[in-house]
């Protein structure tokens, strides 16, 4: 095909016969380089190259150049963390403030989390904070990111700040260590935690599960009542800028380190 520009300027249309075969590719699916670079991975040159490097997989297979993919339906993993991968996908972390519901939906009419950040896409908060809870929330219509994050025995990181209530001395050691070992609840022992008391009464708790009510129920199961908690960060996900009710849409370097920090064994089990 000449590549010339006709005179009068007009570009010309490419023969049918490319067309046809440009849409017969398209229905094997997308140029796997073309849908990393979409997803934030850099230019298609860089892409080919992480795909040359060995450094991506379609459905747990070392991808090779020249891999086509469906979107719709491959897992595709870069460095072993999974790759969001439709076009149209939105992150959002929202820093939740008090009295909000973690719901789409609420029966009781009071707002929920979705109602703070835009109406479309739809998305879904991972995880949830109770009522009281303040801090940060990531919401999105990836569901497969969702999957991982949530997934119940590996979940990410996730750290709070509990005041509860005590005596002036603060929190006692015993009670520390129990929260550290793992605490008899009504659902069984919790996992190991990351346990500090920063000063006394406020404690800095790190858990890897998602239960609901979690923290607080730890909390009362060693005799501490939490008066307030607040989320501070999400894996590698923190954000001290952002006030109760604001939102921000993550960066794809952000979307990146948050599957990456999703732990290997869950996506083994997946
Ligand atoms: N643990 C709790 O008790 N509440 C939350 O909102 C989150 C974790």
């Amino acid at each position: 095909m000449s590549s010339s520009t006709p005179p009068g300027g007009a570009v010309p249309e490419p023969p049918l016969w490319e067309q046809m075969v440009e849409n017969a590719r398209n229905a094997e699916g997308e140029r796997l380089q073309k849908v990393l670079a979409r997803a934030g991975f850099g230019s298609r040159r860089i892409c080919e190259e992480l795909i040359e490097d060995g450094r991506v997989t379609v459905n747990g297979e070392v991808a090779i150049l020249g891999r086509r993919v469906d979107v719709e339906h491959d897992e595709v993993c870069v460095d072993g963390g999974p790759v969001g991968l439709l076009p149209g996908l939105v992150y959002y972390l929202l820093n939740k403030p008090e009295g909000v519901v973690t719901t789409s939906f609420d029966t009781h009419d009071r707002e929920t989390v979705v109602d703070l950040v835009p109406a479309e896409p739809r998305v879904f908060s991972v995880g949830r904070l109770d009522i009281d809870t303040t801090g940060l929330l990531i919401l999105t219509n990836d569901g497969q990111l969702t999957q991982f994050l949530t997934h119940p025995s590996h979940g990410v990181e996730k750290e709070y700040i509990a005041e509860v209530q005590c005596g002036p001395k603060g929190v006692s050691h015993g009670a520390l260590r129990a929260l550290r070992d793992g605490v008899e609840l009504e659902d069984g022992m919790t996992a190991p935690a990351e346990v500090g008391q920063l000063e006394p009464g406020v404690l800095r708790i790190v858990i890897h599960e998602g239960r609901n009510r979690q923290v607080r129920r730890m909390c009362d199961a060693v005799g501490y009542p939490v008066l307030r908690l607040v989320r501070t960060r999400i894996g590698p996900l923190r954000d001290t800028k952002l006030r109760p009710g604001q939102w921000r849409e993550l960066t794809t370097d952000e979307v990146r380190a948050l599957t990456r920090a999703v732990d290997q064994d869950a996506t083994d089990t997946m």
